[in-house]
């Protein structure tokens, strides 16, 4: 709470600035790299020197809430570069009101619910083994999770909040899918490079390309600096990269839990045209 009073009452945005916005383990760890990759792209023509291979995503892309606000009123933002990149798992009601009234750019990524509670489960419970604190049962963390008790309120209105937002202002919030990032990445990193203005020229899918396999999973997972050592506010590295796949609840999730996970997407979503 304190790094979200302190992130709306003293973050003064630019309109040059870029936001990410996630709830809570939609992949904002992928989205990270790939927007710093592709807002980045002029500094960086050789992949092998790229900060992306000896930093960790979220020590390059801050969330303003959780590293940068939290214990500091006033962090010193001096040395970022222009378009600054900062995340947020903030709901749209609840961003700082420099960024709804500026020119500021918003990139939302969502993930279907029943993935993102797998991979939310899997984060805490890795935190609370290695705090000795033993794992929290799935039963109890999806009745939880379901009636909207999660870090960061409800998933549901989170995603609703920016869908409509991205219906109203189609140039100012930008609306992504994971799973359609994931079935097609070039297509929808075009997407989002066009709408960053920063696009690439038609032809060309090599440099699409590039960004994707710098980004991959495969890549990222396996590097020292992702796997060891822990972040500034203490959580491991490593716990941020688990599968990275699509569809992973069939593994994890009971019948009835997933039915009741969908029953709500398809109670909250369907009568606004979104399906996940
Ligand atoms: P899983 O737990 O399903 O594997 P967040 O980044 O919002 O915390 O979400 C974490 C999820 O993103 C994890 O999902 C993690 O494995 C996945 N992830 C992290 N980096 C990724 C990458 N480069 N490509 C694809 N998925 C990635």
């Amino acid at each position: 709470m304190d790094g979200v009073l302190s992130t709306q009452r003293n973050f003064k945005a630019l309109e040059s600035d870029v936001l990410l916005i996630t709830t809570p383990k939609s992949d904002t760890t992928w989205l990270k790299t790939v927007l710093f990759a592709l807002i980045n792209r002029p500094s960086y023509s050789r992949s092998s020197d790229h900060p992306l291979l000896s930093k960790s995503p979220h020590e390059l892309v801050p969330f303003l809430e959780i590293d940068l606000y939290v214990h500091n009123h006033d962090p010193d933002l001096s040395s970022l570069t222009s378009p600054r990149l900062f995340s947020t798992h903030l709901s749209l009601g609840s961003l700082p009101e420099s960024v709804v009234r500026s020119k500021y750019k918003l990139v939302y990524l969502c993930r279907n619910p029943k993935d993102t509670f797998v991979s939310l489960w899997n984060f805490i419970n890795q935190m609370r083994l290695e705090n000795n604190l033993g794992a929290n049962p799935m039963e109890e963390a999806s009745e939880m999770f379901c009636r909207g008790v999660s870090m960061f309120g409800p998933l549901w209105d989170n995603v609703l909040g920016y869908y409509k937002a991205s219906l109203k202002m189609p140039n100012k919030v930008m609306f992504l899918k994971y799973e359609d990032m994931k079935e097609r990445p070039v297509e929808e990193l075009r997407r989002v490079a066009g709408f960053l203005g920063c696009p690439f020229s038609e032809n060309q899918d090599e440099p699409v390309n590039e960004i994707l396999r710098l980004c991959s999973f495969d890549r990222l997972s396996r590097l020292e600096v992702n796997q060891n050592g822990k972040l500034y506010n203490g959580v491991d590295k490593k716990f941020f990269f688990r599968k990275g796949q699509v569809g992973d609840w069939i593994n994890n999730l009971s019948p009835e839990m997933a039915e009741r996970l969908d029953r709500i997407t398809e109670e909250r979503f369907s009568s606004f045209g979104l399906k996940l």
